[in-house]
């Protein structure tokens, strides 16, 4: 992993405030994303919550939400390959899944909605997570910028964002020397 070639940084932002759900995006988050070219045509929100994004496909486990697909985001119905952009924003932790959500039974690491996200994404597309834990190099993707995330007033703790670019081309397994 080449350090210099990933965009490395801290961002700050407002809470999202009267937002209808706990852990919502911070106030500007997405424009900011975008603003950063970290954005696709096809869009995913694995965990989407309430997000105000209604030409993408949402993935919620709660019917609530509103999501286009009401189901685990660990493992989907989605066609392999099917979208260009993917953004993860799980509950961080079991104990706000539960207190939040009431979703701790269907609590998952980063690194399964990574593994989905990955077999989701079409080649030359960003996987984009946002969460307490810092993923593992996801199959097949590099990293292209990890930034920690705060928010003002301050509110708990820090959120580690990465942006993952998945090569255009994927190495078979027996070809890697
Ligand atoms: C941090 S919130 C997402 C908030 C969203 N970013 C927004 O701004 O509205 C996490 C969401 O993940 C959902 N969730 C929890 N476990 C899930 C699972 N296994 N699969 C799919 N969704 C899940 C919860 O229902 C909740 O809506």
């Amino acid at each position: 992993m080449k350090l210099d070639k990933i965009y490395r940084t801290t961002k700050c932002f407002g809470v999202a405030k009267g937002a209808k759900i706990k852990g919502a995006f911070p106030y500007g988050f997405l424009n900011w994303v975008q603003v950063m070219g970290w954005c696709g045509q096809t869009r995913c929100y694995l965990c989407s919550g309430l997000v105000d994004d209604m030409a993408a496909v949402r993935v919620d486990i709660r019917k609530e939400c509103n999501p286009t697909h009401c189901e685990d985001a660990k493992s989907t119905s989605l066609k392999s390959e099917s979208v260009d952009w993917v953004i993860i924003d799980p509950p961080y932790t079991k104990i706000l899944a539960q207190d939040y959500y009431k979703t701790e039974k269907h609590y998952h690491g980063i690194n399964t909605y990574t593994k989905e996200a990955e077999r989701i994404c079409k080649k030359g597309g960003l996987i984009l997570t946002l969460s307490y834990e810092i993923p593992k190099r996801i199959k097949n993707c590099n990293f292209i910028a990890v930034v920690g995330v705060y928010t003002i007033p301050f509110t708990g703790y820090m959120r580690c964002f990465t942006v993952s670019k998945k090569k255009k081309q994927l190495i078979e397994k027996g070809e890697e020397g």
